[in-house]
């Protein structure tokens, strides 16, 4: 069979390295893809927003399935694009995908089907939402609806700083119509943990639980990133944890878009804030969490393909995912000034070290070819993760790895896991 990826990211490197391993895959495209995926698929470069194109290239070359990896494609419609052509691919429609691409929607979701959260409102008036502000006080929230890319999200510790958020959102439209709504909401304490299922609309497939690390300096120090590192699992989703996140969160979503008319099939991802025990939703999201499905994807055993299938054919309930006991930890390394404007173009040193190994991986994210040198292209760049028997031996190949790496200016965090350890 012939698959294709769409995406560029690290996460996008993940499942085509795991699509490569596959009984069924003869062949792994990706569009557009970088220069680790390049190593081991045909990269194609079409826009991510090009359906017809898409279906053109799809139609051409026969493929068999398409998964894709990023929201903006899924909000903007692309399963619905493909399923009306008769092509099989595997995400949530643009009517299941709101419960990413719209915060309202979710929020007044969860509400509607007792889905715990914080307490929240929904403005669209620029001086409501600052006299709630006033009137609620500090720490506080501020959510831009839309989809912004991860960061139309202001976890304020002032309330000055909580309407500076909503002037960026709303008044200087820094995120355009994704700020025509804000969702204000209170501020949650705890650990964070992201947990993640594959769905038909019916059968729940859990996989294995990781945690990010957003911020970008160590000790969750310095502004929100896409992610800085991940590892699985993470101890904080307990066994007894996972049944309640499952029991309280996931079924209850799935039954409750079922509920709305709306199927959901795909991916989907809760990122919790615990305490106590007890999960909140922080956010939900219609596809694979990057980084986290590098250490997460590691650590599977069953075929990826398979579970594509099963969810594009709604026949999950035949497919069994099996997890390795195995630990894995990710560190992504990033380009000098990222999340802010950074450089591109800097020759990375030390990859062939790690060419063929199964037990450390370098999965690229902003990286490309300029000749025979692999260049860095983006903010994150590469994610490098580690399996070991247990996290400690995951935590020291990862980072023994990293120190063989080499390229102008860049970061990465050397406390990706410790929460881990420190509990
Ligand atoms: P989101 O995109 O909604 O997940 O928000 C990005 C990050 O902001 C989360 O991973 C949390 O670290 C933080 N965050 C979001 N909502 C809250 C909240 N209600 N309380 C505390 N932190 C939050
Ligand atoms: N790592 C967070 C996300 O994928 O949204």
């Amino acid at each position: 069979m012939k698959v294709l990826v769409i995406g560029n990211g690290g996460r996008e490197h993940a499942m085509v390295w795991k699509l490569a391993k596959s009984r069924q895959v003869d062949k792994v495209y990706c569009c557009q893809g970088n220069a680790g995926i390049s190593d081991i698929a045909e990269c194609v470069d079409i826009k991510l927003n090009d359906f017809d194109a898409l279906l053109d290239f799809v139609n051409y070359e026969w493929i068999d399935m398409t998964i894709v990896g990023p929201e903006a494609p899924l909000a903007d419609g692309i399963v619905d694009a493909f399923e009306k052509n008769g092509r099989k691919i595997m995400g949530p429609t643009k009517a299941a995908a709101q419960l990413e691409s719209s915060k309202v929607f979710a929020k007044d979701f969860m509400r509607k089907y007792n889905i715990p959260t914080s307490d929240y409102k929904m403005f669209t008036s620029y001086n409501q939402a600052e006299e709630y502000i006033r009137l609620k006080g500090a720490p506080i929230v501020v959510k831009a609806d839309g989809l912004a890319a991860g960061k139309g999200v202001i976890v304020a510790e002032t309330e000055d700083d909580a309407i500076e958020g909503i002037k960026i959102i709303m008044k200087d439209k820094v995120f355009g119509n994704a700020g025509n709504k804000v969702v204000i909401e209170e501020c949650l304490v705890g650990e964070e943990a992201s947990y993640m299922v594959f769905t038909d609309g019916e059968t729940i497939l859990p996989m294995v639980s990781s945690q990010d690390h957003k911020r970008i300096f160590d000790n969750d120090k310095g502004p929100n990133t896409g992610g800085m590192g991940a590892y699985s699992p993470a101890p904080v989703v307990t066994d007894e944890l996972e049944k309640v996140i499952m029991d309280r969160v996931m079924r209850p979503t799935i039954e409750g878009m079922k509920r709305e008319g709306i199927k959901f099939k795909g991916i989907l991802y809760a990122g919790l804030m615990i305490k106590d025990g007890m999960p909140q939703v922080l956010e939900f999201n219609c596809r694979l969490g990057d980084p986290e499905t590098q250490p997460v994807l590691m650590r599977m055993e069953s075929d990826l393909m398979d579970i594509a299938l099963g969810i594009a054919d709604e026949n999950l309930k035949d497919v069994e995912l099996k997890w390795k006991d195995d630990e894995t930890v990710c560190v992504v390394i990033s380009s000098e000034g990222y999340p802010g404007k950074y450089k591109k173009g800097d020759v990375i040193k030390g990859l062939d070290k790690f060419k063929g190994r199964d037990d450390v991986v370098v999965f690229h994210a902003g990286t490309s070819y300029d000749g025979d040198n692999v260049v860095t292209s983006g903010g994150r760049v590469l994610g490098v993760t580690g399996i070991g028997k247990t996290l400690k031996e995951a935590k020291e190949k990862t980072y023994d790895a990293v120190s063989k790496i080499h390229f102008e200016g860049m970061h990465y965090r050397k406390d990706i896991s410790d929460k881990a350890f420190n509990r």
